[in-house]
Protein backbone atom coordinates (compact mmCIF):
# COMPACT_ATOMS: atom_id res chain seq x y z
CA UNK A 1 0.00 0.00 0.00
CA UNK A 2 0.87 3.28 -0.72
CA UNK A 3 0.91 6.16 2.34
CA UNK A 4 -0.84 9.24 2.26
CA UNK A 5 2.38 10.76 2.90
CA UNK A 6 3.85 9.05 0.00
CA UNK A 7 0.75 9.60 -2.44
CA UNK A 8 1.09 13.55 -1.53
CA UNK A 9 4.79 14.08 -1.97
CA UNK A 10 5.41 11.54 -5.46
CA UNK A 11 3.86 14.22 -8.12
CA UNK A 12 6.19 16.89 -6.24
CA UNK A 13 9.29 14.36 -6.31
CA UNK A 14 9.33 13.46 -9.98
CA UNK A 15 8.68 17.25 -10.75
CA UNK A 16 11.77 18.21 -8.48
CA UNK A 17 13.79 15.32 -9.93
CA UNK A 18 12.56 16.63 -13.69
CA UNK A 19 13.83 20.40 -12.80
CA UNK A 20 17.17 19.44 -11.26
CA UNK A 21 17.76 17.83 -15.25
CA UNK A 22 20.65 19.84 -17.25
CA UNK A 23 19.02 22.53 -18.94
CA UNK A 24 19.57 20.83 -22.34
CA UNK A 25 17.67 18.13 -21.09
CA UNK A 26 14.55 20.07 -20.90
CA UNK A 27 11.56 20.90 -21.91
CA UNK A 28 10.24 16.92 -22.44
CA UNK A 29 7.19 17.89 -24.60
CA UNK A 30 7.97 18.26 -28.17
CA UNK A 31 5.26 20.46 -29.43
CA UNK A 32 2.88 18.69 -32.13
CA UNK A 33 2.45 20.26 -35.60
CA UNK A 34 3.99 23.31 -34.77
CA UNK A 35 4.67 25.28 -37.76
CA UNK A 36 1.30 24.45 -38.81
CA UNK A 37 -0.74 25.41 -36.08
CA UNK A 38 1.32 28.74 -36.08
CA UNK A 39 0.46 29.08 -39.80
CA UNK A 40 -3.34 27.99 -38.99
CA UNK A 41 -3.58 30.34 -36.16
CA UNK A 42 -2.49 33.10 -38.34
CA UNK A 43 -0.45 34.92 -36.45
CA UNK A 44 0.89 38.34 -37.07
CA UNK A 45 2.43 40.96 -34.98
CA UNK A 46 0.22 42.65 -32.70
CA UNK A 47 -2.09 39.80 -32.71
CA UNK A 48 -4.00 38.41 -29.21
CA UNK A 49 -3.70 35.55 -28.93
CA UNK A 50 -5.11 32.16 -26.56
CA UNK A 51 -3.26 29.35 -25.71
CA UNK A 52 -5.87 26.70 -23.80
CA UNK A 53 -3.55 24.59 -23.13
CA UNK A 54 0.05 25.71 -22.95
CA UNK A 55 1.64 22.38 -21.30
CA UNK A 56 4.65 23.45 -21.07
CA UNK A 57 4.70 26.25 -23.54
CA UNK A 58 5.54 25.07 -26.78
CA UNK A 59 3.00 26.44 -28.84
CA UNK A 60 2.78 29.20 -26.28
CA UNK A 61 6.85 30.40 -27.44
CA UNK A 62 6.13 29.95 -31.05
CA UNK A 63 3.11 32.35 -30.71
CA UNK A 64 4.66 34.73 -29.03
CA UNK A 65 8.04 34.75 -31.32
CA UNK A 66 5.55 35.47 -34.34
CA UNK A 67 3.34 38.40 -32.62
CA UNK A 68 5.62 40.25 -31.30
CA UNK A 69 6.01 43.34 -31.08
CA UNK A 70 2.93 44.02 -30.10
CA UNK A 71 1.10 41.12 -29.03
CA UNK A 72 -0.22 38.91 -26.09
CA UNK A 73 -1.04 35.51 -25.24
CA UNK A 74 -3.27 34.67 -22.38
CA UNK A 75 -1.96 30.98 -21.91
CA UNK A 76 -3.84 28.58 -19.32
CA UNK A 77 -3.33 25.15 -18.03
CA UNK A 78 -5.28 22.88 -15.67
CA UNK A 79 -1.91 21.50 -13.64
CA UNK A 80 -0.44 23.64 -11.97
CA UNK A 81 2.90 21.77 -12.64
CA UNK A 82 2.15 22.77 -16.29
CA UNK A 83 2.06 26.16 -15.53
CA UNK A 84 4.84 26.09 -13.33
CA UNK A 85 6.95 24.95 -16.33
CA UNK A 86 5.49 27.09 -18.88
CA UNK A 87 6.84 29.81 -16.84
CA UNK A 88 10.07 28.33 -16.72
CA UNK A 89 10.50 28.61 -20.25
CA UNK A 90 8.61 31.57 -21.24
CA UNK A 91 10.12 34.49 -18.60
CA UNK A 92 12.39 36.07 -21.00
CA UNK A 93 8.85 36.93 -23.23
CA UNK A 94 7.65 39.06 -20.26
CA UNK A 95 5.35 41.17 -20.21
CA UNK A 96 3.56 39.47 -23.13
CA UNK A 97 1.84 36.88 -21.78
CA UNK A 98 -0.42 36.24 -19.42
CA UNK A 99 -0.62 32.78 -17.44
CA UNK A 100 -3.68 31.53 -15.57
CA UNK A 101 -3.96 28.21 -13.97
CA UNK A 102 -7.83 27.28 -14.73
CA UNK A 103 -9.84 24.86 -17.51
CA UNK A 104 -10.71 26.13 -20.87
CA UNK A 105 -14.17 24.63 -19.84
CA UNK A 106 -14.36 28.19 -18.09
CA UNK A 107 -12.90 29.92 -20.69
CA UNK A 108 -14.85 32.77 -20.71
CA UNK A 109 -14.66 33.70 -17.23
CA UNK A 110 -11.01 33.71 -17.46
CA UNK A 111 -10.89 35.53 -20.73
CA UNK A 112 -13.44 38.29 -19.07
CA UNK A 113 -11.62 38.22 -15.48
CA UNK A 114 -8.13 38.90 -17.12
CA UNK A 115 -10.12 41.55 -19.18
CA UNK A 116 -8.75 40.49 -22.62
CA UNK A 117 -11.42 41.40 -25.09
CA UNK A 118 -11.77 38.94 -28.27
CA UNK A 119 -8.89 36.67 -29.81
CA UNK A 120 -7.13 36.69 -33.26
CA UNK A 121 -6.41 33.22 -32.28
CA UNK A 122 -7.34 30.37 -29.94
CA UNK A 123 -5.48 26.96 -29.83
CA UNK A 124 -6.45 23.60 -27.96
CA UNK A 125 -3.89 21.04 -28.15
CA UNK A 126 -5.50 18.46 -26.39
CA UNK A 127 -4.58 15.07 -24.80
CA UNK A 128 -1.54 15.37 -22.11
CA UNK A 129 2.17 16.08 -22.15
CA UNK A 130 5.32 14.33 -21.86
CA UNK A 131 5.66 16.35 -18.54
CA UNK A 132 2.35 14.43 -17.11
CA UNK A 133 3.53 11.25 -19.22
CA UNK A 134 7.05 10.63 -17.69
CA UNK A 135 7.79 13.17 -14.73
CA UNK A 136 4.13 14.12 -13.30
CA UNK A 137 4.13 10.92 -10.57
CA UNK A 138 0.53 11.01 -11.82
CA UNK A 139 0.38 7.28 -12.92
CA UNK A 140 -0.81 8.91 -16.38
CA UNK A 141 2.10 5.95 -17.75
CA UNK A 142 1.18 2.21 -17.22
CA UNK A 143 4.98 1.49 -17.48
CA UNK A 144 5.40 3.79 -14.42
CA UNK A 145 4.98 2.52 -10.08
CA UNK A 146 3.16 5.41 -9.40
CA UNK A 147 0.04 6.44 -7.62
CA UNK A 148 -2.69 6.07 -9.35
CA UNK A 149 -4.21 9.39 -9.44
CA UNK A 150 -4.12 10.81 -13.37
CA UNK A 151 -5.96 14.68 -12.33
CA UNK A 152 -4.41 17.31 -14.48
CA UNK A 153 -5.89 19.48 -11.46
CA UNK A 154 -5.19 17.90 -8.43
CA UNK A 155 -6.98 20.72 -6.28
CA UNK A 156 -10.55 18.16 -5.94
CA UNK A 157 -12.55 15.66 -8.05
CA UNK A 158 -11.85 11.74 -8.10
CA UNK A 159 -8.79 10.15 -8.61
CA UNK A 160 -8.39 7.01 -10.70
CA UNK A 161 -7.81 5.10 -7.94
CA UNK A 162 -11.08 6.03 -6.30
CA UNK A 163 -13.16 5.25 -9.93
CA UNK A 164 -11.45 2.00 -9.92
CA UNK A 165 -11.94 0.72 -6.54
CA UNK A 166 -15.62 1.93 -5.77
CA UNK A 167 -17.60 1.73 -9.29
CA UNK A 168 -19.73 -1.28 -10.14
CA UNK A 169 -18.66 -3.72 -12.29
CA UNK A 170 -21.02 -2.14 -15.07
CA UNK A 171 -20.38 0.78 -14.97
CA UNK A 172 -16.53 0.30 -15.76
CA UNK A 173 -17.41 -1.95 -18.23
CA UNK A 174 -19.29 1.24 -19.64
CA UNK A 175 -16.64 3.41 -19.13
CA UNK A 176 -13.89 1.24 -20.80
CA UNK A 177 -16.04 0.89 -23.88
CA UNK A 178 -17.37 4.37 -24.31
CA UNK A 179 -14.39 6.43 -23.67
CA UNK A 180 -11.54 3.56 -24.31
CA UNK A 181 -13.33 1.88 -26.81
CA UNK A 182 -12.17 -0.91 -25.57
CA UNK A 183 -13.33 -4.52 -27.16
CA UNK A 184 -12.67 -6.02 -24.11
CA UNK A 185 -14.59 -4.03 -21.54
CA UNK A 186 -16.40 -6.61 -19.58
CA UNK A 187 -13.36 -8.91 -19.10
CA UNK A 188 -11.48 -6.37 -18.04
CA UNK A 189 -13.88 -4.55 -15.67
CA UNK A 190 -14.41 -7.91 -14.11
CA UNK A 191 -10.39 -8.42 -13.49
CA UNK A 192 -10.36 -5.28 -11.72
CA UNK A 193 -13.41 -5.84 -9.51
CA UNK A 194 -11.81 -8.65 -8.62
CA UNK A 195 -8.31 -7.79 -7.43
CA UNK A 196 -9.23 -4.24 -6.17
CA UNK A 197 -8.31 -2.34 -3.73
CA UNK A 198 -5.22 -0.44 -6.46
CA UNK A 199 -3.18 2.11 -5.65
CA UNK A 200 -0.25 2.19 -8.09
CA UNK A 201 -0.75 2.40 -12.71
CA UNK A 202 1.69 -0.62 -12.29
CA UNK A 203 -0.62 -2.31 -10.70
CA UNK A 204 -3.66 -2.05 -12.45
CA UNK A 205 -0.95 -2.37 -15.96
CA UNK A 206 -0.03 -5.62 -15.00
CA UNK A 207 -4.05 -6.65 -14.33
CA UNK A 208 -5.60 -5.05 -17.35
CA UNK A 209 -2.35 -6.83 -19.68
CA UNK A 210 -3.26 -9.93 -18.51
CA UNK A 211 -7.05 -9.83 -20.00
CA UNK A 212 -6.74 -7.28 -22.45
CA UNK A 213 -5.54 -8.32 -26.27
CA UNK A 214 -2.52 -6.83 -27.64
CA UNK A 215 -3.80 -4.83 -30.56
CA UNK A 216 -2.68 -5.37 -34.30
CA UNK A 217 -1.80 -1.50 -34.27
CA UNK A 218 0.88 -2.67 -31.43
CA UNK A 219 -0.30 -0.43 -29.25
CA UNK A 220 0.42 -1.85 -25.61
CA UNK A 221 -2.51 -3.86 -24.20
CA UNK A 222 -3.66 -1.35 -21.03
CA UNK A 223 -3.27 1.97 -23.02
CA UNK A 224 -7.83 1.98 -24.07
CA UNK A 225 -8.41 1.56 -20.18
CA UNK A 226 -5.61 4.21 -19.24
CA UNK A 227 -6.95 6.53 -21.57
CA UNK A 228 -10.86 5.60 -20.69
CA UNK A 229 -9.55 6.77 -16.75
CA UNK A 230 -8.12 9.48 -17.95
CA UNK A 231 -10.77 11.01 -20.23
CA UNK A 232 -13.15 10.17 -16.92
CA UNK A 233 -10.77 11.42 -14.13
CA UNK A 234 -10.48 15.12 -16.03
CA UNK A 235 -14.41 15.11 -17.77
CA UNK A 236 -12.28 16.01 -20.66
CA UNK A 237 -14.98 15.11 -23.57
CA UNK A 238 -17.59 17.44 -21.49
CA UNK A 239 -14.78 20.14 -20.75
CA UNK A 240 -13.70 20.17 -24.81
CA UNK A 241 -17.37 20.67 -26.00
CA UNK A 242 -17.44 23.51 -23.46
CA UNK A 243 -14.43 24.94 -24.18
CA UNK A 244 -15.30 25.14 -28.26
CA UNK A 245 -18.50 26.45 -27.83
CA UNK A 246 -16.89 28.95 -25.24
CA UNK A 247 -14.10 29.84 -27.58
CA UNK A 248 -15.61 30.57 -30.97
CA UNK A 249 -17.73 33.71 -29.90
CA UNK A 250 -14.46 34.95 -28.54
CA UNK A 251 -12.70 35.39 -32.25
CA UNK A 252 -12.92 38.33 -33.41
CA UNK A 253 -13.94 38.39 -37.32
CA UNK A 254 -11.42 36.69 -39.08
CA UNK A 255 -10.11 35.19 -36.01
CA UNK A 256 -8.69 31.91 -36.43
CA UNK A 257 -9.43 28.32 -34.10
CA UNK A 258 -6.61 25.65 -34.15
CA UNK A 259 -7.45 22.12 -32.13
CA UNK A 260 -5.06 19.59 -32.61
CA UNK A 261 -6.69 16.37 -31.07
CA UNK A 262 -5.15 12.74 -30.98
CA UNK A 263 -8.09 10.38 -30.69
CA UNK A 264 -11.07 9.32 -32.16
CA UNK A 265 -13.80 10.78 -29.80
CA UNK A 266 -12.14 13.83 -29.44
CA UNK A 267 -11.93 14.76 -33.33
CA UNK A 268 -15.63 13.42 -33.30
CA UNK A 269 -16.66 16.65 -30.45
CA UNK A 270 -13.97 18.89 -32.92
CA UNK A 271 -15.20 18.14 -36.45
CA UNK A 272 -19.02 18.26 -35.17
CA UNK A 273 -18.72 21.72 -33.12
CA UNK A 274 -16.75 23.03 -36.52
CA UNK A 275 -19.90 21.74 -38.59
CA UNK A 276 -22.26 23.08 -36.43
CA UNK A 277 -21.12 26.52 -36.57
CA UNK A 278 -20.28 26.34 -39.55
CA UNK A 279 -24.15 26.45 -40.50
CA UNK A 280 -26.65 28.75 -41.06
CA UNK A 281 -30.04 26.46 -40.51
CA UNK A 282 -29.51 23.66 -37.94
CA UNK A 283 -32.92 22.10 -38.17
CA UNK A 284 -33.32 18.52 -38.34
CA UNK A 285 -34.02 17.45 -42.53
CA UNK A 286 -37.89 16.87 -41.63
CA UNK A 287 -38.99 20.23 -40.52
CA UNK A 288 -40.40 21.64 -43.89
CA UNK A 289 -39.47 25.63 -42.51
CA UNK A 290 -36.35 27.06 -40.51
CA UNK A 291 -37.29 27.41 -37.12
CA UNK A 292 -33.74 27.39 -35.48
CA UNK A 293 -32.33 31.08 -36.20
CA UNK A 294 -29.22 29.68 -36.35
CA UNK A 295 -26.24 31.58 -37.21
CA UNK A 296 -23.40 30.58 -38.40
CA UNK A 297 -20.25 31.81 -36.95
CA UNK A 298 -17.02 29.85 -38.78
CA UNK A 299 -15.73 29.29 -42.18
CA UNK A 300 -14.46 25.79 -41.91
CA UNK A 301 -10.63 26.16 -43.34
CA UNK A 302 -8.90 22.39 -43.12
CA UNK A 303 -11.52 20.74 -45.43
CA UNK A 304 -9.27 16.98 -44.26
CA UNK A 305 -7.92 16.65 -41.69
CA UNK A 306 -4.34 18.07 -40.97
CA UNK A 307 -2.27 15.04 -39.92
CA UNK A 308 1.88 15.04 -39.12
CA UNK A 309 4.53 14.58 -41.79
CA UNK A 310 6.56 11.68 -42.01
CA UNK A 311 9.70 13.30 -40.26
CA UNK A 312 7.75 14.53 -37.73
CA UNK A 313 6.29 11.19 -36.85
CA UNK A 314 9.21 9.59 -36.78
CA UNK A 315 11.17 12.44 -34.49
CA UNK A 316 8.13 12.41 -32.54
CA UNK A 317 6.56 9.29 -32.26
CA UNK A 318 3.78 10.78 -29.67
CA UNK A 319 2.19 12.85 -32.38
CA UNK A 320 1.41 9.84 -34.47
CA UNK A 321 -2.10 10.36 -33.58
CA UNK A 322 -2.57 14.42 -33.85
CA UNK A 323 -5.35 15.29 -36.36
CA UNK A 324 -5.66 19.57 -36.85
CA UNK A 325 -8.52 21.19 -37.62
CA UNK A 326 -8.46 24.82 -38.78
CA UNK A 327 -11.47 27.35 -38.45
CA UNK A 328 -12.15 31.05 -38.98
CA UNK A 329 -14.76 33.51 -37.39
CA UNK A 330 -17.49 35.25 -39.47
CA UNK A 331 -18.43 37.91 -36.89
CA UNK A 332 -17.35 39.53 -34.11
CA UNK A 333 -18.46 39.31 -30.48
CA UNK A 334 -19.97 42.90 -29.06
CA UNK A 335 -17.27 43.81 -26.58
C1 LIG B 1 -0.62 18.09 -25.22
S1 LIG B 1 -0.43 19.04 -23.79
C2 LIG B 1 -0.06 20.65 -24.42
C3 LIG B 1 1.37 20.81 -24.84
C4 LIG B 1 1.73 22.19 -25.28
N1 LIG B 1 1.00 22.60 -26.45
C5 LIG B 1 3.23 22.33 -25.50
O1 LIG B 1 3.63 22.58 -26.65
O2 LIG B 1 4.00 22.19 -24.56
C6 LIG B 1 -2.06 19.25 -23.23
C7 LIG B 1 -2.21 20.09 -21.99
O3 LIG B 1 -3.60 20.38 -21.82
C8 LIG B 1 -3.84 20.50 -20.45
N2 LIG B 1 -5.29 20.38 -20.22
C9 LIG B 1 -6.06 19.28 -20.26
N3 LIG B 1 -7.34 19.59 -19.99
C10 LIG B 1 -7.37 20.93 -19.78
C11 LIG B 1 -8.41 21.85 -19.47
N4 LIG B 1 -9.69 21.46 -19.32
N5 LIG B 1 -8.09 23.16 -19.34
C12 LIG B 1 -6.80 23.58 -19.49
N6 LIG B 1 -5.78 22.74 -19.77
C13 LIG B 1 -6.07 21.44 -19.92
C14 LIG B 1 -3.03 19.39 -19.84
O4 LIG B 1 -2.79 19.63 -18.47
C15 LIG B 1 -1.76 19.45 -20.71
O5 LIG B 1 -0.75 20.22 -20.09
Amino acid sequence: MISTDERTLAPKKAIMEWARQPMDAVPFHQPVLLEEALEGLAVRPGGRYVDCTTGEGGHTEGILERCLPGGHVLALDADSAAVDAAQRRLNSYQPHFTLVHGSYAQLGDIIASHQFGSADGILFDLGLSSLQLEASGRGFSFRRNEPLDMRFDTRGGPTAADIVNSYHQEELARLLRTYGEEPRARSIARAIVQRRPFDTAAQLAEVVTRVAKPSRGGIHPATRTFQALRIAVNNELDNLQTGLEQAIPLLKPGGRLVVISYHSLEDRIVKGAFRRESKGCICPPEVPQCVCDHVAQLRIITRKVITPSANERVRNPRSRSARMRVAEHLQGITQ
